[in-house]
């Protein structure tokens, strides 16, 4: 689509939105209060949510919920979330919100049962493993399939799929916060952060933003202190270069292709594919992905038949945006998870559905990658709003990943142009290098070396230790 186009669309979305917000507001403030004086309680025991009866799940002392949230009601348009108290003291932790990409990508298949939450998918197909090193250790963990569409969250109203982009996601999952504080209102004025990875680079800064400006509204007020992006989409021309660059010093494409791109190629353009010598230098950069896992270069790829295989991932257009990830170790979890989260009990015991009539789960929904309406270009003017606010902006990089390189992040934050207030040295982990770190003004950019796109499936102990770190707002460590 044109960029000019796009960027009406966008405006035009904006000024609805906020629309939207003013005739949510009365609503949303005075069932709040009805809320807040009736439900004190700590343990949510009594609002249906509550899970008990996870078909494998491994014994845990913590409570967990998952169930629909309404997010519009005139639509028929419900989330679906999984929340995990933290394993130790909930009341005194923060609440971190955590999404995943794609777009269309379920948080729930990848965040919460691949990278962070407490139960993996195991391995053997059958069920879930606990995970030490969830990060529930040290907050009390919250992931949202959004928007409607990705794995169990729908709309009953079929032109609502037709519309999903940037700024529907953003405002539906506002909604969904408020409308989950009715759910758990002993978290309505907690400390919150949001964390992400991938295309939610995007998604993260645009909702943060979104409750900042409601924030003026004593009665909407969350308390946001902070983001958390992993291999962020961040700005288009910055990480389409980062992506060629990094294919040419990781010795995937020659030095001829990677000349003819850097020549040829204006990714600030709204189509640098009317260039013919671009157009055939990426799609050789393409080819050359096509042959291993672009998520993580050099670990194996998934041949089993239950994984999406039949990955349709690796074109010029639809890598514009972020395709499906592939898992970390195990490149066959996707297939795991799809066939768990199909399973009528498993179904039941999430409340997804009554175990008759199923829901079609699948990690990543093609059609909403493809039907994408609106992409913020860039999500560095709101970085700037973000930092300006004072939020705590946290950035890190799996420095193995080809789909988001470590370049790419490079190249979209140094145009913030951010004073350096501690130089680039090594952040460690049981003695060893864990990545490297960089601090500026309102902003830390941290690497994990050895890692892919989704980081904590490859370091996971590392991971759970640089989210603490990021909680308490201290440097990762900087000593063995
Ligand atoms: C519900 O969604 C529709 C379509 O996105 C929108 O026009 C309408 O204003 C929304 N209703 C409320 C109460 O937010
Ligand atoms: C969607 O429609 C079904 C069937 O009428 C209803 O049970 C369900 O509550 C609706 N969902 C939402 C979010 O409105
Ligand atoms: C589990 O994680 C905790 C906290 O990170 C750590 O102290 C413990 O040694 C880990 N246990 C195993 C078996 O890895
Ligand atoms: C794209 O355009 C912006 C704004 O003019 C500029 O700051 C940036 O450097 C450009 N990026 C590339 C990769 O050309
Ligand atoms: C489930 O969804 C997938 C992908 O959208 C589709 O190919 C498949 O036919 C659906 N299965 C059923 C039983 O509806």
């Amino acid at each position: 689509m044109d960029n000019t186009i796009v960027l009406k669309l966008t405006s035009l979305l904006y000024t609805l939105s906020l629309l939207l917000f003013l005739s949510f507001k009365p609503i949303a403030s005075s069932s709040r209060h009805r809320q807040w004086n009736g439900g004190r309680k700590l343990s949510f025991g009594d609002n249906g949510d509550l899970v008990t009866n996870l078909p494998s799940q491994p014994h845990v002392d913590f409570q967990h919920y998952a169930g629909y949230v309404m997010v519009n009601e005139t639509n028929g348009r419900a989330l679906f979330y999984w929340f995990y108290e933290a394993m130790t003291n909930p009341q005194e932790k923060p609440l971190v919100l955590w999404l995943n990409g794609g777009p269309g990508c379920s948080s729930v298949g990848y965040g919460a049962t691949q990278e962070i939450g407490p139960f993996l998918v195991d391995s053997d197909g059958q069920g879930l493993k606990f995970n030490n090193f969830s990060w529930n250790r040290e907050a009390n963990m919250l992931f949202l399939e959004s928007p409607v569409g990705v794995g169990f969250s729908y709309s009953n109203t079929t032109s609502d799929y037709e519309q999903l982009g940037d700024d529907l996601t953003a405002n539906d999952a506002y909604s969904f916060l408020h409308n989950w504080f009715l759910k758990f209102p002993s978290y309505r004025t907690r400390t919150f952060y949001i964390a992400g990875e991938s295309y939610a680079g995007k998604y993260v800064p645009e909702l943060a933003e979104l409750i900042l400006d409601r924030n003026n509204e004593p009665s909407l007020h969350i308390n946001l202190k902070g983001i958390l992006l992993g291999n962020p989409e961040t700005s288009d021309a910055e990480d389409w270069i980062g992506l060629v660059d990094y294919a040419w010093s990781h010795a995937v494409i020659s030095d001829e292709t990677h000349k003819t791109i850097r020549r040829s190629c204006d990714f600030n353009s709204s189509d640098p594919w009317t260039n013919e010598d671009c157009t055939k230098g990426v799609d050789e950069v393409l080819k050359q992905y096509k042959e291993i896992d672009i998520y993580s270069l050099y670990t194996s790829v998934c041949f089993a038949s239950t994984a999406s295989s039949n990955d349709q991932s690796m074109q010029r257009r639809s890598l514009r945006m972020m395709p499906r990830i592939m898992g970390g170790y195990d490149p066959c979890l996707d297939g795991y998870a799809k066939a768990y989260y199909n399973r009528p009990d498993v179904q039941k015991a999430l409340h997804a559905s009554d175990g008759h009539n199923l829901k079609n789960w699948t990690i990543c929904n093609n059609k909403i990658f493809d039907d994408w309406a609106d992409s913020m270009p860039s999500v560095i003017p709101i970085y700037k709003k973000l930092i300006t606010a004072k939020l705590r902006i946290w950035v890190y990089s799996g420095d193995t990943d080809g789909r988001v390189p470590v370049l790419s992040t490079r190249y979209s934050l140094s145009t913030l142009s951010l004073p350096v207030t501690k130089p680039w040295s090594p952040w460690y982990h049981e003695n060893q290098v864990s990545g490297w770190y960089e601090e500026y003004e309102g902003l830390t950019f941290a690497t994990f070396r050895g890692a892919g796109h989704a980081v904590p499936c490859f370091k996971p102990s590392n991971s759970l230790a640089f989210f603490s770190s990021f909680l308490r707002g201290e440097s990762p460590p900087s000593k063995k």
